[in-house]
């Protein structure tokens, strides 16, 4: 009898061990998020690398007071001091653990386009399969927003540290919101908001991902969109955008060409549902595969809170092709990986 008991006993005990050895979580968007110490994740306006298996995330990381620098009257520019470009590292989309900062902030050098008085927005990740570095861009600027650059670092390391190597204006043209996009075939592109603003350019990088190529389009022209995100879908390929409203969110759209440097044509907000025609309250910011043959995809923006930015919040959301449009859904709670949508 007792054996009996014993056995049941060992058994609910080794189910009881497989359930929560199996870590099972979920990404519920807007909230706090934790990272695997327990610390509120910092990493804003980010993106992500998938490599060799782990999912690195790179954002802005912004610690302490926002102000309203008081001198720009036609817009709000609510900032904080940039604390540099922080990276968090998980298996699963959901458990994150903190890589710490990896392309720090300067403290001294106010001429340094790291200079924690400026601003540092926006960066993404890429691997170099035949240099073997880790490239980085990100968006460098001034505090009012008028230097309107594109920064470049690299690492040997996902983790960093990551070297800066400059800044450029490319094709003498201003660089603010970006995304960096890595095709099929090793070619990496930068996508960026030129003309102050009005108009996207997609510019083919050189092969080591460290300068422009003198293959560019200048695309979605005088559309003002910004926050750019892209992905590939069997063989067409789809752009993100927000409108420009600052911290403040708005409609989203998404376009689609054959190729990169194709035929961009604007087709309608990805959005579905309540709050769809405010991005749900954020701003797009990447685009990460989940499926490459159904074409499940990661939304992933943020929801800015533009008095407090450290505060901003993260939103994660599904995202899908339904014969070939694209369709992006709220969701409460739900795991990327483990849910089905
Ligand atoms: C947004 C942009 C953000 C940040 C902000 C500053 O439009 O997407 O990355 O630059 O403006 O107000």
């Amino acid at each position: 009898m007792s054996r009996i008991i014993l056995s049941i006993l060992s058994i609910l005990v080794i189910i009881g061990c497989k359930q929560s050895d199996k870590k099972v979580g979920f990404i519920i968007p807007g909230a706090i998020w934790k990272d695997t110490e327990g610390n509120p994740i910092n990493a804003h306006g980010g993106g992500i690398l998938y490599d060799k298996g782990t999912y690195y995330w790179y954002g802005e990381y912004k610690k302490g007071l926002t102000w309203r620098v008081d001198y720009i009257k036609s817009w709000e520019c609510y900032r904080t001091n940039a604390g540099g470009v922080s990276c968090y590292s998980s298996k699963d989309l959901v458990n994150w653990k903190n890589e710490g900062i990896v392309l720090p902030s300067e403290r001294q050098d106010t001429s340094n386009d790291l200079f924690y008085g400026k601003v540092i927005e926006r960066p993404k990740v890429i691997y170099n399969d035949k240099t073997k570095k880790y490239v980085m861009w990100l968006h460098v600027d001034s505090e009012d927003y008028s230097f309107a650059r594109a920064g470049v670092a690299m690492s040997d390391n996902p983790t960093g540290p990551f070297a800066y190597i400059g800044s450029v204006r490319p094709y003498g043209q201003m660089s603010r919101d970006m995304t960096l996009f890595k095709d099929e075939d090793g070619r990496a592109y930068h996508v960026f908001s030129s003309e102050s603003n009005a108009t996207m350019y997609i510019s083919l990088l050189d092969d080591n991902y460290l300068s422009h190529s003198d293959r560019y389009i200048r695309t979605l022209i005088n559309l003002s969109r910004e926050a750019p995100a892209i992905i590939r879908h069997k063989n067409k390929y789809y752009l993100v955008s927000s409108a420009c409203s600052g911290w403040s969110p708005n409609k989203a759209m998404y376009a689609e060409a054959d190729s990169m440097l194709g035929e961009w044509k604007m087709i309608k907000n990805p959005c579905v549902g309540r709050g769809s025609d405010t991005t749900y309250g954020t701003q797009s910011t990447y685009l990460l595969p989940i499926d490459g043959e159904t074409g499940k995809f990661l939304f992933i923006a943020d929801r800015w809170n533009k008095t407090n930015l450290e505060d901003s919040r993260y939103v994660w959301l599904p995202g899908k092709f339904e014969n070939d449009t694209m369709v992006i859904q709220w969701q409460d709670q739900w795991n990327p990986i483990a849910s089905s949508f």
